[in-house]
């Protein structure tokens, strides 16, 4: 077991999730952080951890931490996420998406640590050919900035493997959501934002985009902060293998709406909205290869975690 780990992007949804988790798992390891709270809050900040405020991009504080803390494995989770926000701001998405990944590969490679786990995303298949998803059957075909920064956040983990030796490993998370996850930014997965709309409505009406019978592969936080931990303990060296993190199974939309209706017996209005422009229609994961190399399995069901989620937006 290492004594210490680094997350970047700790304040942020699964950032934090995962502090809570690994934390109660492994009360005696310490977790240095950083965050620059561009889109990650300061009160989702865990006190435990020995926290830097200041930007992945910023050389000079990643060695001052790398130096003093000398971290054994890396958590990156630090990001400027969704796919609409990097239509708008291709440049400065590109400069932390993958920017980003080089500079801490560089730094963990320089510090010699032991595994780097990245987030990926299932962006990447942009839209896969074959359902459910295997890795090996769709290549990566990336359809916006984002999905492209995050695809070659990938490459640069595999390049550094290769190349030095640095083992790193890439899970590529489907469509996740949970506690922590606010519902009003336009970024938001559907189960956020309807649950927003339900708790703490504001002018703006919760909407429907198409028919509802498009479906996601929706993947509860605690499935993916599992995966993590798993990809951290596994004896093998992954060497930039890259690993499909989502629930398996895929939920309509419209279903969804169904059953928060049911667990929250209140009434959700949704305005009704064309289909998004390139849209993709369903997203279903293989997962049988992280489950066979690392021994990944999503314990919490769709279900489960929708009442999960809804009881945190009960409590805030
Ligand atoms: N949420 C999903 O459904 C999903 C799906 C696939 C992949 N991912 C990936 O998982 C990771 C975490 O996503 P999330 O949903 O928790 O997003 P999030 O926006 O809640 O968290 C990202 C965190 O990174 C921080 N950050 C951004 N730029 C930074 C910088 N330059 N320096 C330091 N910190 C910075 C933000 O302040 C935030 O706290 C991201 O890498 C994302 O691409 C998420």
């Amino acid at each position: 077991m290492p004594k210490t780990i680094l997350v970047t992007g700790c304040a942020g949804f699964i950032g934090s999730n995962f502090v809570k988790q690994f934390k109660k798992e492994f009360p005696k390891i310490r977790i240095v952080g950083i965050d620059d709270f561009s889109t990650g809050r300061r009160k989702a900040l865990d006190k435990t951890v020995t926290f830097y405020k200041g930007s992945i991009l910023d050389e000079k504080l990643l060695e001052k931490i790398f130096k003093k803390h000398k971290p054994e494995y890396v958590f990156h989770f630090a990001a400027l996420p969704r796919v609409s926000y990097s239509l708008e701001q291709p440049y400065q998405t590109t400069l932390v998406n993958i920017g980003g990944v080089v500079a801490l590969l560089e730094k963990s490679n320089k510090h010699g640590i032991k595994r780097f786990i990245y987030s990926a995303s299932s962006a990447a298949y942009g839209g896969a050919r074959i359902l459910p998803t295997k890795e090996s059957e769709n290549l990566p075909n990336p359809k916006s900035p984002y999905a492209l920064q995050k695809y070659v956040g990938e490459s640069f983990c595999e390049i550094f493997s290769g190349l030095y030796g640095l083992d790193t490993v890439c899970l590529r998370y489907f469509n996740v959501f949970g506690p922590g996850q606010y519902g009003d930014s336009p970024y938001s997965t559907v189960i956020s934002a309807w649950l927003e709309v339900l708790y703490f409505p504001k002018k703006k009406p919760a909407f429907l985009e198409g028919d509802g019978k498009q479906s996601r592969d929706f993947c509860y936080v605690d499935n993916v902060v599992q995966a993590n931990i798993l990809a951290m303990k596994c004896k093998n060296k992954f060497n930039g293998e890259v690993f499909n993190i989502a629930h398996g199974e895929r939920t309509a939309v419209a279903e969804v709406k169904r059953l928060i209706e049911k667990y929250t017996g209140k009434n959700l209005f949704l305005e009704k909205r064309p289909a998004r422009l390139g849209d993709v229609r369903h997203t279903h994961a293989d997962i049988s290869k992280a489950r066979k190399w690392f021994g990944y399995n999503p314990k919490i069901k769709f279900k489960e975690g929708l009442r999960r989620t809804i009881q945190w937006f009960q409590a805030r």
